[in-house]
């Protein structure tokens, strides 16, 4: 349903349980990441595409009450909001989605990477929610799957919406290539590693 071909290595939960702070800050700056990512999209194609703007508006006012959420946890564990670091996995999947871009239009890319994100980020906040030894974690993280599920449908049909057939293939040819992605990154403490 989420369309990963490559379930996460069990062992990324080991790395995120020997360090939960540095997991929550990762996870912040994810969630305002996502929120900046649907708000660059109203402002970049909601001219061309004006049934993105309001759906992709509220999913921004809801990244950042996310954000909020997270942040709440990381004070309580006495840690500060860290500097903003690159995300290797979303950057490969970008990387990945260009190199072929010239057969795929650049809306329906960045709809279908934004829809990835939200699907592994849903398959990782299981593991989260199942695994993790705090309980206001794991209660935490089952909240946030349930959003991340939605988030990718959203995604999805806005995509299909707009594309139809050429979105549900380029949606089966990018599945491949977040596996290859998602699957070379070394395993650490943030939400992609
Ligand atoms: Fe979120
Ligand atoms: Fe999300």
């Amino acid at each position: 349903m989420l369309h990963l071909l490559q379930p996460t290595d069990p062992f990324w939960l080991d790395a995120v349980a020997d360090d939960l702070p540095g997991l929550l800050e990762d996870h912040a700056h994810c969630e305002l990441k996502a929120a900046q990512s649907a708000l660059a999209l109203v402002g970049r194609f909601g001219a061309e595409a004006p049934e993105i703007v309001e759906p992709l508006s509220r999913l921004a006012r809801e990244e950042t009450a996310h954000f909020q959420e997270v942040h709440a946890h990381l004070e309580a564990w006495g840690v500060r909001l860290g500097r903003v670091e690159a995300d290797g996995y979303v950057k490969g999947l970008m990387r990945v989605a260009r190199q072929d871009h010239r057969e795929s239009p650049v809306l329906l890319d960045k709809l279908l990477v934004s829809a990835f994100i939200e699907a592994r980020s849903c398959e990782r906040f299981k593991l989260l929610a199942e695994g993790l030894p705090d309980e206001a974690l794991r209660a935490l993280y089952r909240g946030l799957m349930a959003a991340e599920a939605r988030h990718f449908a959203l995604f999805r049909g806005l995509a299909e919406q707009r594309f139809g057939a050429l979105a549900r293939q380029r949606l089966k040819a990018l599945a491949s290539r977040e596996a290859e992605v998602a699957s070379a990154l070394p395993l650490g403490p943030t939400v992609h590693g």
